[in-house]
């Protein structure tokens, strides 16, 4: 859960019991020398004398001094050199100072960097705000031994214009990233499509969304049979779930388009025991379309948005389809099941069709689609596969402004011919090669023609094993931040 941080701009009446101080190698010359106290300036001087390295991102020092009547605590985090000293860096250096200043039991920090008394430089007072909501954040609600910090304040000396607007900002986006760890975190017994149903009518009452539930009636009436096939071998039926913030009058929509999948054991084509538990994360991508329209209806941004969900719980049983199975989605197409276990484009199929059937002109897809996405790019980047250059390009774009990499691969019509099946249209597996972009090209066979469409594969983002940075032990909420930063493109 994440613990109750307060920021704010500070003031006179501010009382700290440490410091946060953020550092790039050229910073120290241009540190207001009034603001510490002696014995603070002391610590301060005799460390950067000794520690050459202070500046490197991830190096972290403590200090420890009197003060007055009390002994106070100074971190000084080092945030890179020249132009790599960028926003990314102040947000992991906060995230990893509030998780310091949790462990030493501070529950009052001030926070200095010289470069946040320019007034200018908001963005790298909103990427510190970021931070510190990002390492508080941790998931303990099944432990009986809980952070025992309740509430950090946190006052920033800034001369930022407008920087409580911009913490009030950065608190926004961070509830959302948030709540969708929570969702990610919470495993396949508690949270199934159904609960996503809920929570999601939950979040449109309080927000004042537009939603809509399909359950498998529903979606039997839509002939969206690509999802309710996945869904089938389940006792937990499926449920396509959207919501519509209206912020832009006539404007046409933009759809994201998340990947729902509560469990993915493989459904019969199932998964070795080895890991199997970490796929409670594979509706990852429908927690992140959901959390994204929540903030972007919070920020009032003036765009017109819907969130779908395809969401199912991929199992096997006597129901379950089987690989040689040929089902025919919404938009008339067949689809010969290769395997069980490439089940994300088969609810996204019906998904981004649905988008288009809501006259969605621009559709971005995210999902945990492939494990070949780790192979091609690692844990850190995303890939993004796309009929429209110039929409990857403003998504590659957000990312960088939020602290999220994303890669472009090829969406060369060759890649095609992999996923022609010799019994009907597609088949959902094209095999090993490429498998990243056979798996976006796919979904791409669902969209209609002249509408915008990017697909993001967070197979490698997703989650992560050790916390540290931005990161906390499990879901990341990958892609929150940089659906919302689209949206304000
Ligand atoms: N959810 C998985 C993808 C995944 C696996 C993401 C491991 C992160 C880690 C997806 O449903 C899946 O099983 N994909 C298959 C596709 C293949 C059978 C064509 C995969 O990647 O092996
Ligand atoms: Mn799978
Ligand atoms: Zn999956």
């Amino acid at each position: 859960m994440l613990n109750k941080v307060n920021l704010q701009v500070a003031d006179a009446q501010f009382k700290e019991e440490g410091v946060a101080l953020f550092l790039c190698k050229e910073c120290p010359k241009f540190l207001d020398r009034k603001i510490f106290s002696d014995e603070a300036m002391f610590m301060l001087d005799g460390y950067l004398a000794k520690e050459e390295e202070f500046y490197k991102p991830g190096k972290m020092g403590i200090l420890t001094y009197r003060e007055g009547e009390g002994v106070k605590q100074m971190l000084v985090l080092g945030c890179g050199e020249g132009k790599e000293c960028s926003p990314r860096n102040f947000r992991n250096g906060a995230a990893n100072a509030i998780r310091k200043l949790k462990e030493l039991k501070v529950q009052g920090v001030k926070v200095m960097a010289p470069i946040i008394a320019k007034p200018d430089k908001g963005h790298y007072l909103e990427a510190l705000a970021q931070g510190f909501f990002l390492g508080a954040y941790t998931f303990d609600k099944y432990q009986e031994k809980k952070d025992e910090v309740a509430d950090i304040n946190v006052a920033f000396v800034t001369k930022v214009e407008d920087a409580a607007e911009v913490l009030v900002k950065a608190e926004k986006l961070e509830a959302g990233v948030c709540l969708a760890r929570d969702l990610i975190n919470e495993p396949g017994n508690v949270v199934y499509p159904e609960v996503l149903a809920e929570c999601a009518k939950k979040i449109a009452q309080d927000g004042n969304l537009e939603i809509e539930i399909l359950d498998e009636k529903k979606l039997q009436e839509k002939n969206m049979l690509s999802i309710l096939a996945v869904g089938q071998g389940s006792a937990h039926k499926p449920r396509m779930i959207v919501l519509k913030y209206n912020g832009a009058g006539q404007e046409p929509y933009t759809a994201y388009v998340g990947k729902g999948i509560t469990f993915d054991s493989g459904g019969i084509s199932i998964k070795p025991t080895e890991g199997m538990g970490e796929m409670k994360d594979d509706m990852s991508g429908a927690a992140d379309v959901l959390a994204a329209i929540r903030v972007v209806a919070d920020l009032k941004l003036k765009v017109n948005l819907m969130a779908v969900l395809a969401c199912a719980e991929n199992m096997p049983g006597g129901n379950a389809q089987r690989p040689g199975d040929i089902v025919r989605a919404a938009n008339g197409k067949t689809i010969e099941v290769i395997t069980t276990d490439a089940e994300g484009r088969m609810v996204l199929a019906d998904a981004v069709w649905y988008a288009c059937r809501l006259g969605a002109k621009r559709v971005v897809d995210i999902a945990t689609l492939t494990g070949a996405a780790i192979i091609a790019l690692g844990n850190d980047v995303a890939a993004i596969i796309a009929n429209d250059d110039a929409l990857a390009q403003d998504i590659v774009k957000a990312g960088k402004l939020v602290g999220e990499s994303y890669w472009q691969l090829p969406s060369f019509k060759e890649y095609k011919e992999l996923i022609k099946s010799q019994v009907a249209d597609l088949k959902n597996s094209g095999g090993r090669a490429a498998g990243t972009i056979t798996g976006g090209l796919f979904i791409g066979e669902f969209i209609d023609k002249g509408v915008q469409w990017a697909h993001l594969d967070i197979g490698g983002t997703a989650s992560v094993t050790k916390a540290g940075d931005c990161k906390s032990y499990g879901g990341t909420a990958f892609g929150v931040a940089t659906l919302v930063k689209l949206a304000e493109l």
